[in-house]
């Protein structure tokens, strides 16, 4: 019997440390098979002598019996909230009072500062006696919480023993961590994408996807859910001495509790604001939702003496991010036709202020994801606006219905040609497949002479409606057909604005090949693939003839690149437009001299561009460096070898310094491919 419960304590032991280096750390040690057998092992085990499971066997974190109602759990520790800031002068007014309470001699300047990440999820309290966890309780209403130990147990780097390292301190006779549990956005995305697809309840944010989920009765369900802990504080511990919060963060690490890495100690006020302000811009790259961030007096002698005004403690601060979330009213659906025909649903709001901006409308992605939220107009609904994203409507609010309200139809005709719609193929979009559909002329339009296309300057959106509205415009092509006359019969039109218009048209016949591959607005064929493409046929008579199969041979197109490219060529009004173009003088092939430069002067280093630099757009930047054989990639990671920063550069320079990647200016960028060759 000794030799088993041996075994056990020793698989249980193996097993947790595992689960600590992957779920903690990140950084897991042995293959998910390896990991697998021993688990195998443990059930296996565990069957054969039911009597010898303990309830911080890791077998245990796929949930208990489901339970009547929650207990009630008083905390020995009242969990206090926190006072709010909303700005740098909130924030200078709170330090100003907290030096006013501060002991004679001591000024703000002696003040030593944590900033946290305030991670938006829900705060929790574990217990752990002799290194065993025994309670999880929810904060409540902060003196009294919930029971939710089945729960916890189930939450993948909550360690149900400590010390979850083998080098750690011993585990104190008892100790309270505090933290928060949440969901990664990720897994959030994930998990919502399923409950949709099951016809189940959608979470409008993390944040209450952990809570609805930590709060389950049937803990089994919880076990499915992807939650996480991060811990930052002692409740209280017993037989350890811990003089500071940066001091309680390192105890907790060697514990083996999960940190947040991204956390700032400093004595200078003005590097906590800094730092929250990176970390306002950087909010949009973060894998978790953060509300805000948590600034703490370190000192606890300090924190005692400063102590708690009503239900927040003096000695701490939550500064607030903007919000990015609001309810408001959808007064109706609308619909809009894409260059390609493609019809997408969004939402006219009314007007909402998310965050300092107002907000009028949203998307609604596409009817399918529409028709599984089931949502309608008249409905209150969650608007959810993340940096530069397009707001979207994240989901209706059922209770608040109003009772004659419909469910939305999608439309049976294209809004803006009257032609009956359809699905192509597999796609869960609407499209209007009526090629001569003035929506998508616009459209096409639009695209092909944008900035990242055929770049005519001069050549807005609304030129494109007067020229089609007045049929000057039929198809893209006929934009090299234009005459001055015609231009000058526009409303707005003077002599200076035609023949600049006339010129910029006429200059955009020898942008490069590529360019103007992009700009054909084929499905699937951005800058990028185009490139590959002119590469590969530089003629464009030779990617005319190429088959499916002929294109799938080049490196970085698949399958579904090449049929688009095959059916977009093989339509007779497509081939008519090109023969257009030929005749228009437009450049159709390679220019030799784009290719002709060393191509690898920057084999198999990556850059990463950021900020605006002095002479370059973005655009040529990447072109260079793709030229001399380099790779742009969008986001600064270990892998980056130089990040190129010019103005302005923000969140992307700060991580490139915080990893040590060297970092140049345009005129270094261009130094550096001159001295590589
Ligand atoms: S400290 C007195 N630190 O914010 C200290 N709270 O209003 C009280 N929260 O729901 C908490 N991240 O769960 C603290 N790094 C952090 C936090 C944090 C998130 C939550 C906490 C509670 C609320 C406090």
């Amino acid at each position: 019997m000794s030799d088993i419960q041996q075994r056990l304590t020793e698989l249980r032991d193996q097993i947790n440390y595992h689960l600590y280096r992957y779920h903690t750390l990140d950084d897991p040690i042995i293959s998910d098979a390896e990991y697998d057998q021993l688990i195998n092992e443990l059930r296996d085990l565990e069957a054969q002598y039911p009597d010898l499971v303990t309830p911080d066997s890791p077998t245990q974190r796929v949930g208990a019996q489901p339970l009547e109602g929650f207990e009630k759990v008083i905390h020995p520790i009242p969990m206090t909230s926190l006072g709010n800031a909303f700005d740098d002068a909130d924030m200078r007014n709170w330090l100003a009072r907290v030096g006013r309470l501060l002991p004679a001699g001591m000024t703000v300047k002696d003040l030593e500062f944590v900033v946290e990440p305030k991670i938006d999820g829900l705060a929790i309290a574990l217990t752990y006696e002799n290194g065993r966890l025994v309670q999880g309780a929810t904060r409540g209403n902060g003196v009294e919480g919930e029971n939710v130990t089945a729960n916890v147990r189930t939450v993948k780097n909550v360690p149900l023993r400590i010390p979850a390292t083998p080098d750690g301190p011993p585990a104190p006779a008892k100790i309270e961590v505090r933290g928060e549990i949440y969901m990664r956005i990720a897994d959030f995305n994930r998990f919502n994408q399923q409950q949709l697809e099951k016809g189940e309840k959608v979470f409008a944010n993390p944040r209450n996807a952990a809570a609805g989920s930590l709060r389950m009765l049937d803990s089994k369900i919880t076990a499915q859910r992807p939650l996480a802990l991060y811990s930052y504080a002692v409740g209280y511990v017993e037989g350890v001495k811990i003089g500071s919060q940066k001091e309680a963060l390192d105890y907790l690490r060697t514990l083996g509790f999960p940190v947040n890495p991204d956390i700032l100690t400093t004595h200078d006020f003005e590097e906590v604001l800094n730092f929250i302000h990176t970390w306002m811009e950087r909010r949009d790259t973060l894998p978790y939702d953060a509300d805000g961030a948590v600034v703490k007096i370190s000192d606890f002698a300090l924190q005692q003496e400063l102590g708690v005004v009503g239900n927040a403690p003096r000695w701490a601060i939550a500064y607030k991010f903007p919000a990015r979330e609001a309810t408001t009213k959808l007064l109706e659906i609308r619909t809009n036709v894409g260059r390609t025909g493609q019809i997408t649903p969004y939402a006219v709001l009314e007007p909402v202020n998310i965050g300092g901006v107002i907000v009028r409308q949203a998307t609604l992605h596409n009817f399918d994801d529409l028709a599984k939220k089931d949502i309608r107009a008249g409905d209150t609904v969650v608007v959810k606006r993340a940096g530069d994203v397009i707001p979207q409507v994240v989901k209706a609010i059922e209770d608040l219905r109003p009772p004659d309200s419909q469910p939305y139809r999608p439309p049976t005709h294209c809004p803006v040609c009257g032609e009956p719609t359809a699905r192509l193929g597999e796609d869960v979009a609407l499209f209007c497949i009526n090629a001569a559909c003035p929506a998508q002329l616009i459209r096409q339009i639009e695209y092909f002479v944008s900035r990242g296309a055929m770049d005519i300057e001069g050549f807005g959106i609304k030129i494109g409606e007067q020229l089609a509205a007045q049929g000057l415009l039929k198809d893209i092509a006929d934009i090299y057909f234009l005459t001055r006359d015609q231009l000058l019969a526009l409303e707005g039109f003077a002599a200076k604005k035609a023949d600049n218009l006339l010129a910029a048209i006429e200059a955009s016949k020898q942008q490069p090949y590529e360019r103007f591959l992009t700009a054909l607005g084929i499905r699937y064929v951005g800058g990028v693939v185009a490139r590959l493409v002119a590469e590969a046929f530089p003629l464009i008579e030779a990617l005319q003839q190429a088959s499916q199969a002929d294109l799938e041979t080049v490196e970085g197109i698949g399958p579904r690149i090449a049929e688009s490219i095959v059916e977009w060529f093989s339509r007779p009004a497509n081939q008519a437009l090109i023969e257009k173009f030929r005749r228009a003088g437009v450049t159709l092939q390679v220019q030799r001299s784009t290719f002709n430069v060393q191509h690898s002067t920057f084999n198999g280093l990556t850059f990463v561009i950021t900020g605006t630099l002095p002479t370059w757009s973005r655009e040529e930047a990447k072109a260079f460096i793709e030229q001399h054989g380099g790779k742009v990639a969008d986001s600064v990671s270990k892998k980056t070898d130089y990040v190129v920063v010019g103005e302005k550069a923000g969140s992307k320079l700060s991580k490139a310094q915080s990893l040590g990647i060297a970092i140049l200016d345009e005129a270094g960028l261009k130094q550096l491919a001159e001295s590589a060759t």
